[in-house]
């Protein structure tokens, strides 16, 4: 118990110190795919990277064609959804074959995550595995490049990171670098009402866990970023389930886009402790078992915030209140409530919350405990108090 009163006693700090710098310009609105053209070097020979085709169902990459009309164009498709390695060293074959010097990529955040790595793979000396290995520390340069967004969720247009899978390994990996910040992100709203409702539901509970993963932790004193942090979430609970209901709303949509490139671009998680325990061990789960990103956090963020709960006592009474507007009773009811109000949210985006909803039973922790370890995530969390067993102890609420 003394353990338990120490971790609920810090309570304050200072707002950590940081550097902050987001170089990408947002062209936002209907129609701004047509102004591309003013955003890259003339003469450019311009790699338009994609998915697996629902921006050329959905008229995009023709769009995207006719604004790039007297570049010369190369085209690069089949990036999937938690994009391969082992795909996107194909288009780094093709970009030193044919002397590219742009990438756009027109997608959700797999395109544009892929597109990250093959900037810096390209021009990458050594082994571009290792880009993962160290998640992006050696990195010194990449190619420039823009993109047409397709899929609220991730805020990969507005940030330096990007997520690759080594499907023969079963590793997802992370990494981070300044040279792969996009130059231009597009942001039109219509181009999300093709979505099926599924990726709605997923990239509102993505946006909605990266919130939590820079605001859910130890307060700091950081005013504004709670502040920004706590409006992002009331938005997204507000939105989301009206975006399902009301799939051509542009308003909804519009709101939806810009709070989940908000959630994620840096700008609420200067000068805070962040968490993301949540994402590290939903990787895993995607790498082993194939979930979408936004099921794995749907699962795992309710049962950290419970397992976890002593280490975020002060930051979880805040959220309850200023986010569910629980302000009566004590102090534990108050919080079970607000995980269970968050867990209650995800079930009606229509996300399952538990591992077995997937047929994933208790058979598979000890893999996943070890896959963690293989990938040195075995210190996780805003204290780094997540070990090996307590990423066990989620694993198992999780079931
Ligand atoms: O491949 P296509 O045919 O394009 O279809 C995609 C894909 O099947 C489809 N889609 C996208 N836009 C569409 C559309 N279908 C119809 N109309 C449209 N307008 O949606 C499917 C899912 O796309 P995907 O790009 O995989 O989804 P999302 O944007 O959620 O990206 C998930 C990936 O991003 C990583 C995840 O780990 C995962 O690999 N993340 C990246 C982050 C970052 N870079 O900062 C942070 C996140 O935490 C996340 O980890
Ligand atoms: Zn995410």
């Amino acid at each position: 118990m003394a353990f338990f009163f120490k971790s609920r006693e810090i309570r304050k700090g200072k707002m950590l110190d940081f550097n902050f710098r987001n170089p990408t310009n947002i062209l936002f609105g209907r129609g701004k795919i047509a102004t591309i053209n003013e955003h890259i070097s003339p003469g450019s020979r311009v790699l338009i990277l994609y998915g697996g085709g629902s921006v050329r169902a959905n008229g995009t990459l023709a769009q995207a064609t006719a604004a790039l009309a007297g570049y010369t164009l190369f085209e690069f498709s089949g990036i999937e959804p938690n994009p391969s390695y082992e795909t996107l060293m194909k288009a780094v074959e093709l970009v030193q074959d044919e002397s590219i010097d742009f990438l756009l990529a027109v997608g959700g955040g797999s395109v544009i995550d892929g597109t990250k790595f093959v900037a810096a793979a390209a021009l990458f000396e050594g082994e571009p595995w290792s880009i993962l290995l160290d998640r992006g520390a050696s990195i010194e340069r990449a190619l420039p490049m823009g993109t047409v967004l397709t899929l609220p969720a991730t805020g990969s247009e507005m940030n330096r990171g990007a997520v690759v899978t080594r499907r023969a390994l079963q590793a997802k990996l992370v990494f981070h670098s300044s040279h792969v910040f996009p130059q231009f992100s597009v942001l039109d709203p219509e181009k999300t009402y093709s979505l099926p409702l599924k990726q709605i539901s997923n990239g509102v509970v993505d946006a909605y866990v990266h919130v939590m993963e820079q605001y859910l932790t130890y307060p700091v004193n950081a005013m504004v970023q709670d502040r920004f942090a706590e409006g992002l979430l009331l938005t997204l609970l507000e939105v989301g389930p009206r975006a399902l209901a009301d799939p051509e709303d542009y308003d909804l949509r519009a709101n939806l886009m810009w709070s989940a490139t908000m959630g994620l671009n840096g700008l609420i998680g200067a000068g805070v402790p962040q968490d993301w325990a949540t994402h590290m061990i939903g990787h895993e789960l995607t790498a082993a078992h194939g979930l979408d990103h936004a099921q794995t956090l749907a699962i795992i963020l309710p049962s950290l915030l419970t397992v976890c709960q002593e280490d975020k006592w002060a930051k979880l009474l805040q959220y309850a209140e200023r986010v569910w507007g629980l302000k009566g009773g004590g102090e534990e009811t108050r919080i079970e409530a607000a995980i269970a109000l968050t867990r209650k949210f995800f079930e009606q985006m229509r996300i399952k919350t538990h591992l077995s909803d997937y047929g994933i039973g208790e058979e598979s922790i000890p893999r996943l405990l070890q896959q963690l370890e293989t990938h040195g995530m075995v210190a996780l969390g805003e204290r780094q108090s997540v070990t090996l067993d307590v990423s066990k102890k989620i694993l198992e609420m999780s079931l």
